[in-house]
């Protein structure tokens, strides 16, 4: 059985606004990018990783990857990351339905092995498996200014990624997703959810380290994660 991680980079970065895609920013002297392909392909139980880069960044996001055995291909993302995820699904046309297949942010440096390998662990068992982490701030749903629900917060997780499927059910949860003319964006486990509700998703512990760098805040933060790989989390 064969496991392609893909490494999602399609997104422009608006928020952390460096002038370029925040994943050709450098943390610990290279770039997101380069960090993200590196925890996949050093991964033994990944055999192929596919990179979806932001249009126009192609040849950057090709160089970045040139030093990897296991990249296997560079294509170009879509507007919306559920665009870049159908890419990439097009991409995978070749493998197998019962292929595992991971989707990581590239926006996200610092995913390790112990994450990926209880990603793969549970793909065994499972049809789609998400990394979650318990959130340290209260969670509340509001609606025009106001609270109007207080879930516990035992009961919510943060969602990190990589998400892991079998590629055959991912497949037929983004059929029925494409054929839906009120199709909201939303991650990959989002589309499982919604579109086969009866496909537990399981979910494996992720890290505080994982973070997405999401604000220019982030790029600092990485910056000194970078320099302290060992650091408690
Ligand atoms: N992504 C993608 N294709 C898109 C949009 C996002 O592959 N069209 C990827 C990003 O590159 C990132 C991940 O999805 O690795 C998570 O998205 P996000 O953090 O929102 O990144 P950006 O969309 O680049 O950032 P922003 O929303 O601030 O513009
Ligand atoms: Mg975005």
């Amino acid at each position: 059985m064969r496991t392609v991680a893909v490494v999602l980079a399609g997104g422009i970065g608006q928020r952390v606004g460096a002038g370029r895609p925040k994943q050709l920013v450098e943390v610990g002297g290279r770039p997101i990018l380069a960090h993200a392909v590196e925890a996949f392909d050093a991964h033994p139980g990944v055999d192929a990783v596919v990179v979806v880069m932001a249009a126009g960044h192609l040849r950057a996001a090709a160089a970045i990857a040139a030093p990897f055995g296991k990249v296997a291909a560079v294509i170009e993302g879509g507007d919306t990351r559920t665009a870049s995820t159908v890419a990439a699904l097009r991409a995978l046309d070749g493998e197998a339905g019962d292929a595992r297949v991971l989707f990581h942010d590239a926006a996200r440096p610092f995913v390790d092995a112990a994450v990926i390998g209880r990603v793969l662990d549970a793909l065994t068992g499972a049809e789609a498996v998400a990394v979650g982490l318990p959130s340290a701030d209260t969670i509340v749903e509001v609606r025009d200014g106001v609270v109007v629900a207080m879930p516990p917060r035992d009961s919510l997780a943060r969602f990190q990624t990589p998400q892991g499927f079998r590629l055959g059910t991912l497949r037929r949860a983004y059929e029925l997703a494409l054929a839906d003319p009120a199709l909201r964006a939303t991650d990959d486990c989002g589309i499982v959810h919604r579109y086969l509700p009866d496909v537990p998703i399981r979910v494996v512990a992720g890290s505080e380290r994982n973070l997405k760098v999401t604000h220019p805040l982030d790029v600092v933060v990485a910056e000194h994660l970078a320099a302290a790989p060992e650091h408690p989390e």
